[in-house]
């Protein structure tokens, strides 16, 4: 079940969640109003002008796609892609735990600010999360891997409890499946979109409890292949380590399909990576998204979906100015 095209967010989330509530299944309107060049007319160039910061700044930093591949998906996941985990401030998304190391954001500064003054008031900052992550993760291809609906505006608030409502690295097989069914997401959606951890790091707080605390029984998750649960160790050295290790080892930059490889041979480094190949249905599909074809494609149509959810359109919501702060 669908819910209509929620009013202007600006009585805040008290509404919403009575909405949620009211009709049970709140996964949004998928993208209504959204299209591939809704500023063809308005701001023609805004496309260009997102890829003219971006793919300097990729080229500047190789971990830029990480950073904002991470970014876009804290932004959509809890609350829809609104650009409200670009807000700061005490109390908001950014504030919420799961926020940890997100970067990227002198990048969205930036390219907000050269569309600020070709187009004043006209690019949303969340069309702006959208299009930069489409294009650094594309920008070692040099050709744009999927194209982006525009459309998107801006929240007027972030709420810092929906920083919470990501799902969690420690999560096993069936909660983790039902976090993005909540969402409208799918199975399929679920293990192409994990595919973005071929890219970037973890900082060991999330990888320690499996390696020392496994299931609070003190050991080691019995399910990580050996000698790569030593390799981790080295890493993080005990439950304090605030070391930061590579997602997938031996390829942190390439988006390739390296990362299904490794969770195959049991070396995913998350429990929900690992536990991707617990299941019948997702381990079938880790098996198809070892050929690069296929998994550009279902990685290109997942984060469409992603990028669709529950967004605000029309008239709700804003565009920002300024990325960081709502307009007054
Ligand atoms: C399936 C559920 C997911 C969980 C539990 C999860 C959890 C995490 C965690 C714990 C980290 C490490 C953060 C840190 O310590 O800095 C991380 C990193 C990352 N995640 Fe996810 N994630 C999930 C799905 C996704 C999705 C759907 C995307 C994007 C489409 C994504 C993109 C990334 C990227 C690119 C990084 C590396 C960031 C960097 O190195 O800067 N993740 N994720
Ligand atoms: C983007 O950069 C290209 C190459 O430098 C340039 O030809 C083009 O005019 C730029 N586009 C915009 C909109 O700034
Ligand atoms: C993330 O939240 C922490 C507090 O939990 C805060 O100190 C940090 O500045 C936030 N990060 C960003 C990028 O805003």
């Amino acid at each position: 079940m669908r819910m209509a095209p929620r009013g202007s967010n600006g009585s805040g989330g008290g509404t919403k969640l009575l909405l949620c509530l009211l009709l049970v299944a709140c996964t949004g309107a998928a993208g209504q109003g959204l299209r591939v060049g809704f500023y063809q007319q308005s701001c023609p160039d805004a496309e260009s002008i997102v890829r003219n910061v971006t793919w300097p700044a990729a080229a500047a930093d190789p971990s830029l796609a990480a950073k904002l591949l991470r970014l876009f998906f804290h932004d959509c996941f809890p609350q829809g892609c609104d650009a409200s985990v670009l807000l700061d401030g005490r109390g908001t998304e950014k504030a919420a735990g799961p926020n940890l190391s997100l970067g990227g954001l002198e990048v969205i500064d930036a390219a907000k600010a050269a569309l600020e003054r070709s187009c004043p008031g006209t690019v949303s900052c969340a069309d702006a999360v959208a299009l930069a992550t489409r294009d650094a993760v594309s920008f070692q291809f040099g050709r744009l891997l999927w194209q982006v609906e525009t459309g998107r505006r801006d929240s007027r608030f972030s709420d810092e409890a929906d920083g919470t409502k990501l799902p969690n690295p420690e999560y096993v097989f069936p909660i983790l499946r039902d976090s993005f069914a909540r969402r409208g997401l799918g199975v399929a959606d679920l293990v192409a979109l994990s595919g973005a951890h071929t890219l970037g790091r973890t900082t060991c707080m999330f990888v320690s409890p499996r390696l020392y605390t496994f299931q609070g029984n003190g050991g080691v998750d019995p399910f990580i292949e050996p000698r790569y649960a030593r390799e981790l160790m080295g890493q993080c050295t005990s439950m304090a380590s605030a070391n930061r290790v590579v997602m997938d080892p031996g390829s942190e930059f390439a988006f390739d399909t390296s990362y299904y490889r490794a969770i195959k041979a049991n070396r995913g480094v998350l429990l929900t990576d690992s536990v991707l190949t617990h299941d019948d249905e997702a381990a079938r599909l880790v098996d198809e998204m070892q050929d690069l074809g296929k998994f550009l494609a279902a990685f290109a149509a997942s984060i469409q979906k992603m990028g669709a959810m529950d967004v605000l359109t029309g008239s709700q919501g804003e565009i920002r100015r300024n990325c960081r702060v709502v307009n007054y």
